[in-house]
Formats: C-alpha cells, sequence, structure tokens
C-alpha cells in the first residue's frame, strides 16, 4: 500500500490519512458506480473512506471495501448520524455498522448541529439540543467500545463549537467542514487546530465545474508548479493540515486527486490572500433551502456560517 502517504493524527492517537474519498455521489443511494469508485481509489493508495447515513450507501461503501481485498486494519472508515437520530444515537450507530457490514467504525460524526423531524428534512425538532446529542455520542466510546473508535462532529461553527466544547467532556476528535480555497473559515480551522480537533474538507474542489478550477491565482500556482488546479486546492487544505475528501466517479480523477505535490510558502500565501477578497469567498455546496430559507432547518445566523452561497 502506499503507506508514504501523509497522516493527521487525532487526539485519540489514531492516524488519518490525509486524502479520503468522499462518498455521496452526488444523488443518496449508491449502486455499482460507487462500488467501483471506491475499488478505483483503494488500488491507487486511498485507505480513508468517507461516508454518511444520509448519503443511503453505507451497505455500497461496506460492499466496496469488502470487494477491494484492503485488510479492515488499513482502512479509515468515516459516517455520521443522520439530523432526524438525535433522539436514539445508539440506535443509529448501530444501524450504520450493520449496513457497512464492518467490525467498527473509525470516526463517527454528528452530521450537524441541527436536529430535524422524521422525513421533514428542513423543519428543525428543537425538543432536542446538540450538547445533548454530543452526549450521547460520549455514551456510545462506552456503550459501543472497540464499535467505534473516534467520535467528532460535522458544520460545527465558531458559533457553535465552542458552545459545544463548554458541555463537552470528550473533546471532538474531527469536524468536518466546508472548506476550499472560496471558504477558507480561516478563523475556524485555526480554533479546532488550537482544541486539537482535526478539521477535514467536504466539497474541497467545490462541486462540479468548480469556479476554483478557473481561479487566476490557483492556476498561476498550477502552472508554477507543473500541477493541475485540482492538486493545488487539494495541497493547499492539506498543508494547513486539513483532511481533503474529494469525490470522484472517475478513475482518473481519482488517481490525479491522490498526488502531494508542495507548495511554496508564496504560492500558500498567493491561495490564503483570496480570502481577502469578498468576491471570491462563497459557500458551493449546495444545502441552502430557498424554501424555507434555511440549511436543514437552521438559518445561517443560527449555524454560525458567514459566508453567503454561490
Ligand atoms: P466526477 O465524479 O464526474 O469525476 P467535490 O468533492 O468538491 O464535491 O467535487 C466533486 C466533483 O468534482 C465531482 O463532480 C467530480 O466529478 C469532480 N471532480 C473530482 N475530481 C476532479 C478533478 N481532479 N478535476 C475536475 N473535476 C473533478
Amino acid at each position: 500500500m502506499a503507506d508514504s502517504q501523509p497522516y493527521a493524527t487525532l487526539d485519540t492517537g489514531a492516524k488519518v490519512p490525509m486524502i479520503a474519498l468522499g462518498c455521496y455521489m452526488g444523488k443518496p443511494g449508491g449502486d455499482q458506480e460507487l462500488v467501483d469508485a471506491i475499488k478505483a481509489a483503494t488500488q491507487v493508495g486511498y485507505r480513508h473512506f468517507d461516508t454518511a447515513t444520509y448519503y443511503m450507501n453505507e451497505d455500497k461503501v461496506g460492499q466496496g471495501l469488502r470487494e477491494s481485498g484492503v485488510p479492515r486494519e488499513q482502512l479509515f472508515v468515516t459516517t455520521k448520524l443522520r439530523n432526524d437520530c438525535h433522539h436514539d444515537v445508539e440506535a443509529a450507530f448501530d444501524n450504520s455498522l450493520k449496513l457497512l457490514n464492518v467490525d467498527y467504525i473509525d470516526m463517527y460524526l454528528m452530521h450537524w448541529p441541527n436536529s430535524t423531524k422524521p422525513n421533514e428534512p428542513y423543519v428543525a425538532d428543537d425538543s432536542i439540543d446538540f450538547i445533548q446529542t454530543w452526549k450521547s455520542m460520549e455514551r456510545l466510546l462506552e456503550t459501543r467500545a472497540g464499535k467505534v473508535k473516534a467520535i467528532g462532529v460535522s458544520n460545527f461553527s465558531t458559533k457553535t463549537l465552542p458552545q459545544l466544547l463548554e458541555h463537552a467532556k470528550v473533546v471532538p476528535a474531527m469536524n468536518q467542514i466546508e472548506t476550499h480555497p472560496y471558504n477558507q473559515t480561516s478563523e475556524l480551522v485555526a480554533l479546532c487546530q488550537k482544541h486539537g480537533i482535526v478539521v477535514s474538507a467536504y466539497s474541497p474542489l467545490g462541486l462540479t465545474d468548480s469556479p476554483i478550477f478557473k481561479d487566476e491565482d490557483v492556476l498561476a500556482v498550477a502552472k508554477e508548479i507543473g500541477a493541475t488546479p485540482a492538486q493545488v486546492i487539494l495541497n493547499w487544505n492539506m498543508q494547513r493540515n486539513v483532511v481533503v475528501l474529494p469525490k470522484s466517479i472517475t478513475p482518473s480523477r481519482i488517481e490525479q486527486n491522490f498526488k502531494f505535490v508542495k507548495l511554496s510558502e508564496a504560492q500558500m500565501a498567493k491561495i490564503n490572500s483570496i480570502e481577502k477578497d469578498p468576491k471570491r469567498q462563497y459557500r458551493l455546496c449546495k444545502v441552502f433551502d430557498p424554501k424555507t430559507q434555511t440549511v436543514f432547518g437552521w438559518s445561517y445566523e443560527r449555524l454560525g456560517w458567514t459566508t453567503r452561497s454561490l
């Protein structure tokens, strides 16, 4: 295996490969395409796979991993608690374990701070808050010892993370957020890293036909180091110790994304400076629902999100 790949270290001591294959393939569910993508990824050295119950493909992710033939102990598998399962974390966890059909999960994340009503993904369920949900996640470490290696969160902000930390017995090992050169969230990244929380980046390329691929600063750095824009974007994040979770079903892109190139300090500074340009700061992941004006039932303000969506 490509064990020369870089790793981040969790506060549990576990090593996390810096590049994962993001397994949400643009639509809920999973089919042979996903199984094939996972197998193609393992062949070029990926050992970290990121899914969620919400993606409705945990069974296919498990199938792809088994068919890859890579020993379980070489893999790092992340899945996430669905928003309508905050009231019963244990049952949700057991269900993920069963669907993935693995002996343990390396990282179990609270997918969103938001709890939502069953079958109403844009209606907030305020009968429970994320601190109560986190207590249930903490209990998993005892009741499901050995079956869950680490717990963390996703989509927590500089507003919600401190609220959680104030009450947490176990500091989340990871915060998975949307971050890329057009949504750098450097304050949040610094806050997480100060607390030993590994940051991982979803939509690190900015979805299909990403505008970041055409960014003049990204293109300039790509030309200087003889890399593709995608490689510049991913390595920029990794060089600030952010784990990246790019997704692709295209074998050549899966391979292209798994390449470690070095940006100089000046090249890092050039990409960092994009954050100072308000015209190039927006979220690209399409989670905002215009009808309810929310992201899964919560306003941007409640989430503590400041960057607008494209
Ligand atoms: P595809 O799956 O057809 O290869 P993100 O992970 O930021 O959400 O972006 C994923 C999207 O970007 C997918 O649509 C994927 O397309 C595309 N993609 C992944 N890797 C690359 C790449 N190296 N160059 C161009 N597009 C890519």
